[in-house]
């Protein structure tokens, strides 16, 4: 499939979408989300890729939602064409997505990258919710979802003001899972997602389900679907194949079933 505004590779086991609209500092137009939302049915798909890695470039990440793009729009077109909702396929991935982030990650570019299940950023990186400059309230999740990864005070204060976080503030608040040098950046978010790619997938992606009930429901209530999750898990080939090969002392070979 040809695409004007994302790159697509499979490395692997690993799935890899890089945002491609250099000289807008990938701004997510509508078009770009449409194609990212195709491409990830197509790693869905294939049952060769066990990860999914989304990045952009060196300079941005994504630079928010397309500006130019929405200074037309009005209340009833936004609501009508239900404006920004098609997004959250990101989030809906079964499969693990990790977010590769250098550069700007500013407005939908932070909320893009929150959808994804890990942030490994690079030491450039910058995450910011600057709509309140632009007289809007972010709208790809960016009150709800930074709250619940830094806290009310700082989430607050950065939609507020639009401050940008540098990577390393973003480390100490726990929105991102670590910071690489910037010219490491891809290399070793492949290792990570090639490591998750090489685990059970069905395992995996149980593991993805029961981590984002934490965000949706009680205490009791994700902990007795974890319980359920891992009574499964025990359904399956690799966990005679995980356990098998512990207690032989050899490497599992996982085969996804
Ligand atoms: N939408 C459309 N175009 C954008 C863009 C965006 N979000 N961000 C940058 N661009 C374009 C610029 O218009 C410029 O294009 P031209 O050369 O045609 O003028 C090009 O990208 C390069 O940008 P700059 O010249 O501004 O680059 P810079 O290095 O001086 O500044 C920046 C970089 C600080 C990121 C600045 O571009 C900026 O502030 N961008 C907007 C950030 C923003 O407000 N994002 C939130 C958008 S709203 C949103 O996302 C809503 C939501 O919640 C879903």
């Amino acid at each position: 499939m040809a695409y004007e505004n994302i790159l697509t590779e499979k490395r692997g086991k690993v799935g890899l979408i890089t945002l491609n609209r250099p000289k807008a500092l990938n701004a997510l137009s509508s078009a770009l989300m449409a194609e990212v939302a195709t491409a990830l049915d197509a790693f869905e798909k294939d049952e060769r890729i066990g990860c999914v890695v989304l990045t952009g470039s060196e300079k941005a990440f994504a630079a928010g939602a397309d500006i130019k793009e929405m200074q037309p729009l009005d209340f009833a077109r936004a609501y009508l064409t239900d404006f920004i909702t098609p997004w959250d396929r990101v989030a809906r991935n079964r499969k693990p997505v990790i977010a590769a982030v250098a550069g700007y990650a500013l407005g939908g570019g932070c909320e893009l990258a929150m959808m994804c299940d890990f942030i490994i950023a690079a030491d450039n990186a910058r995450f910011g919710q600057p709509e309140i400059t632009l007289g809007v309230v972010p709208g790809a999740g960016g009150t709800q979802r930074l709250t619940r990864f830094v806290g009310k005070s700082k989430a607050m204060e950065m939609c507020l003001t639009g401050r940008m976080m540098d990577a390393e503030e973003a480390e100490r608040a726990g929105l991102v899972s670590r910071i690489v040098p910037l010219d490491d950046l891809m290399e070793e978010v492949m290792k990570v997602a090639e490591k998750i790619a090489d685990f059970s997938l069905p395992v995996t992606m149980m593991v993805k389900e029961s981590v984002n009930r934490a965000y949706e429901t009680t205490l009791a209530e994700g902990i007795r679907f974890e319980r359920r999750m891992f009574h499964a898990s025990f359904a399956t080939d690799d966990q005679s194949e995980g356990m098998g090969a512990f207690v032989e002392k050899r490497s599992p070979q996982f085969r996804n079933k």
